[in-house]
């Protein structure tokens, strides 16, 4: 078996339900700790990595997390695809509570966080190509996944990534959505910009569960972005438990 699969589980994926664990790494890397442990289980019969981006429980907000370490820790456990779960808010028309977006692309509006691992002390300068933002062999077979077990995805828009943790103004997201923004979150990048410098395959399952600032009738309530994440999430579960057979196969 040459290639691995990681799932990187976001708000609300902290747990993979199904998931036989057999292994649980505790891994040291040149950047750190990791979230979390890496677990290395089996699901449907199919060999998989999993780590809780923010740790289990959720604690570690979207600009402290150490995506540095949790992606060479991946990697350094033979990981070769990874699938990263996002939740998001949603700017465009289509972009509602409860819909899966798999992203296209990206821009990036984050700061301060340690964004690279050519920065001179662990691998010399290198400018990685970074014009499609994920892997489109990674994105389809998620997308043909998906149609297998009757879920709806939306297939392209653009990821605004936003410092946080707070949410943004109405006219931060005004401004994102003319920038050309569909969905915005914080924890795509430099998730994203890493697995590539690792040289790793990575695509984005996005679940929208909230309308982004200035898009609903009032304030963004944590209520509504748990109900929203609670009903997603099952989807998500649903299409994962399809992907890993079918990456296997493929
Ligand atoms: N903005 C930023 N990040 C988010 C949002 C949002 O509205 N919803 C979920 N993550």
């Amino acid at each position: 078996m040459s290639h691995t699969l990681a799932i990187i589980g976001g708000t609300g994926l902290t747990q993979l339900t199904g998931l036989t664990i057999s292994n649980a790494h505790d891994v040291q890397t040149p950047f750190g700790s990791p979230s979390a442990p890496v677990l290395e289980g089996e699901l449907g019969g199919m060999r998989v990595l999993f780590i809780a981006r923010h740790g289990h429980p959720h604690r570690i907000p979207p600009h402290l997390v150490n995506y540095r370490a949790n992606l060479w820790a991946l990697q350094n456990l033979y990981a070769t695809d990874i699938i990263a779960v996002n939740a998001v808010g949603g700017i465009t028309r289509n972009m509602k509570p409860g819909t899966l977006v798999l992203p296209k692309q990206i821009i990036d509006y984050t700061y301060g966080r340690d964004e690279t691992i050519f920065d001179g002390e662990f691998a010399p300068v290198s400018n990685v190509d970074f014009s499609y933002p994920y892997t489109e062999t990674l994105r389809e077979l998620i997308l043909k996944s998906a149609s297998k077990v009757g879920e709806k995805i939306l297939n392209g828009g653009v990821y605004g990534v936003t410092q946080g943790p707070r949410l943004e103004t109405a006219a931060e997201i005004f401004r994102m959505e003319n920038d050309g923004c569909d969905i915005v979150g914080m924890t795509g990048m430099p998730e994203a910009s890493l697995a590539r410098e690792f040289k790793l395959n990575y695509a984005s399952l996005s679940l929208v569960v909230n309308q982004a600032s200035g898009k609903g009738s009032g304030a963004i309530t944590i209520r509504e972005i748990d109900e929203n994440l609670a009903m997603g999430i099952q989807k998500v579960r649903t299409i994962l438990g399809q992907f890993v057979s079918d990456y296997y196969d493929s």
